[in-house]
């Protein structure tokens, strides 16, 4: 099943932000969004779980309007969806596994010996073995990031939400999240949702990209097509220019 978006509109305040966005996420595809700072990539990944509602338009996740759900429903929505926040969001007070643990806690019949097992697997995933009874504190920014991607995907979700799942990582450890996040795709078949400012990473995960601009979406296509796109704010996103972006209407 698909994530659609059809004409949401969201304001915060005065600050219009989604303006009619039109966005489908096809089932198995792993689909980048890029975009400026403050364009509102964060904003729609949130309407996808239900964390913000729009103002009008739909929002249909596996077929469901996620508007439409009430409290239950919802976190039976969202036991589907593994979401790595821009800023990890691990809890301070528990320590890795249990972090890494959280939504295998709510899955009715695993017994803790499972558990465990399952987050020392998603740990080496991301290379973090052994780091079960450290707490996020005590772990470097990168680590404590790649600590969110293990808990987004220990439940085996079938969509995953990954915010800027690279930003501030050494190129390295780029190359092993991309991975992961093909694994996930081609192993499992997720459907992933991919914000990322970084370019040749968007290159080599994705099977769209789209770029967001003024709340709505701008350009979007297969990576050769972003590649070979004129779209002078496109190029001028993707090649760093900000003269070019004046030049665009
Ligand atoms: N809960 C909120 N309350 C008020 N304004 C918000 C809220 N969430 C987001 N915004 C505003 O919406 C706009 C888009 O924010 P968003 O976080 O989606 O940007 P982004 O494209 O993810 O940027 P970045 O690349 O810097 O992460 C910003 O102007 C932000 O201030
Ligand atoms: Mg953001």
């Amino acid at each position: 099943m698909s994530i659609l978006l059809k004409d949401v509109h969201r304001a915060f305040g005065q600050n219009h932000v989604l303006r009619g966005l039109d966005l489908e996420v096809l089932d198995g595809e792993t689909l980048s969004i890029i975009g400026f700072s403050g364009a509102g990539k964060s904003v729609i990944l949130k309407h996808m779980v239900g964390l913000l509602r729009p103002d009008s338009g739909d929002v249909i996740v596996d077929g469901r309007n996620v508007s439409e759900l009430d409290v239950g429903e919802l976190n039976e929505l969202r036991r589907d969806i593994g979401y790595v926040f821009q800023f990890a969001a691990l809890f301070d007070s528990m320590n890795i596994a249990e972090n890494v643990a959280m939504g295998l806690r709510r899955m009715p019949d695993m017994y803790d010996d499972e558990i465990m097992a399952r987050v020392s697997e998603c740990l080496a995933l991301v290379d973090l073995e052994g780091t079960e009874d450290r707490y996020p504190s005590e772990l470097s920014g990168g680590m404590v990031k790649r600590a969110g991607l293990a808990r987004a995907i220990a439940t085996k979700p079938k969509y995953l939400l990954y915010d800027e799942p690279t930003t501030g990582l050494d190129p390295v450890t780029v190359t092993v999240i991309d991975r992961l996040i093909v694994r996930m795709k081609e192993e499992l078949g997720v459907t992933g949702v991919v914000i990322t400012h970084d370019i040749a990473s968007a290159y080599r995960i994705s099977d769209r990209i789209v770029m967001l601009h003024e709340g709505r979406i701008r350009t979007s296509g297969t990576v050769d097509v972003i590649k070979e796109s004129r779209d002078p704010l496109l190029r001028s996103f993707l090649e760093g220019r900000p003269e070019l972006a004046e030049r665009a209407s």
